[in-house]
């Protein structure tokens, strides 16, 4: 399998860091509740948190919308969702991709419906507008992708290549 390099691993490792300052802005110290969306953004968010200069509580939560292939079965099912009192919270959701959209909409809802937060962000490492079937926007991204199936840094195709420290897609597939 040939692995077309996409965002490579200096240029990835640039861009979380400027991100990161953003955010580091935006919070200015306050504290933040960060929703590491299992398993595809444990990558991302491991480099991003480090970077982040207020105080921080990290949440894992499972979910899964994607079957064994690389099209989207259209349902997000909460396979692990137990998470602390979120009320009068920052709240600050972190995703691999954004890809029809169906996740992020779940997982705000949820939020929504369950707490009433300080204030909720979405950020995602990357973008997949083209493929949206709704109206989410990340309020933070890395880079936008096009409708292709993208592997590395955290995304798999079957279980695989979420090691890799860059962005690719696979040829063939
Ligand atoms: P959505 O619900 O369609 O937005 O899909 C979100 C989830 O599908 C992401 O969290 C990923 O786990 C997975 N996904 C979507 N596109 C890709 C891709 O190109 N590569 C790997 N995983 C993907
Ligand atoms: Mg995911």
């Amino acid at each position: 399998m040939k692995i077309k390099t996409l965002f490579g691993e200096e240029e990835i490792q640039n861009r979380v860091a400027e991100l990161a300052e953003e955010m580091n802005k935006f919070y200015n110290g306050r504290e933040v509740y960060v929703i590491v969306v299992l398993k595809g953004a444990v990558v991302f968010a491991a480099d991003l948190i480090r970077h982040f200069n207020m105080p921080v509580k990290t949440e894992f939560i499972r979910l899964s919308s994607y079957g064994a292939n690389t099209a989207s079965s259209g349902k997000v099912h909460a396979v692990d969702i137990a998470l602390p009192d979120l009320n009068g919270k920052n709240v600050l959701i972190i995703e691999d991709i954004i890809d029809t959209g169906l996740t992020a909409k779940f997982l705000l809802d949820f939020i929504g419906c369950n707490f009433k937060t300080k204030s909720t962000k979405f950020c995602s490492f990357l973008d997949k507008k083209t493929a949206r079937v709704n109206d989410i926007e990340p309020d933070y991204f890395c880079f936008e992708v096009d409708d292709k199936f993208v592997i590395g840094y955290g995304l798999d195709y079957n279980g695989n290549y979420r090691n890799l420290p860059y962005v690719g897609y696979i040829q063939n597939v």
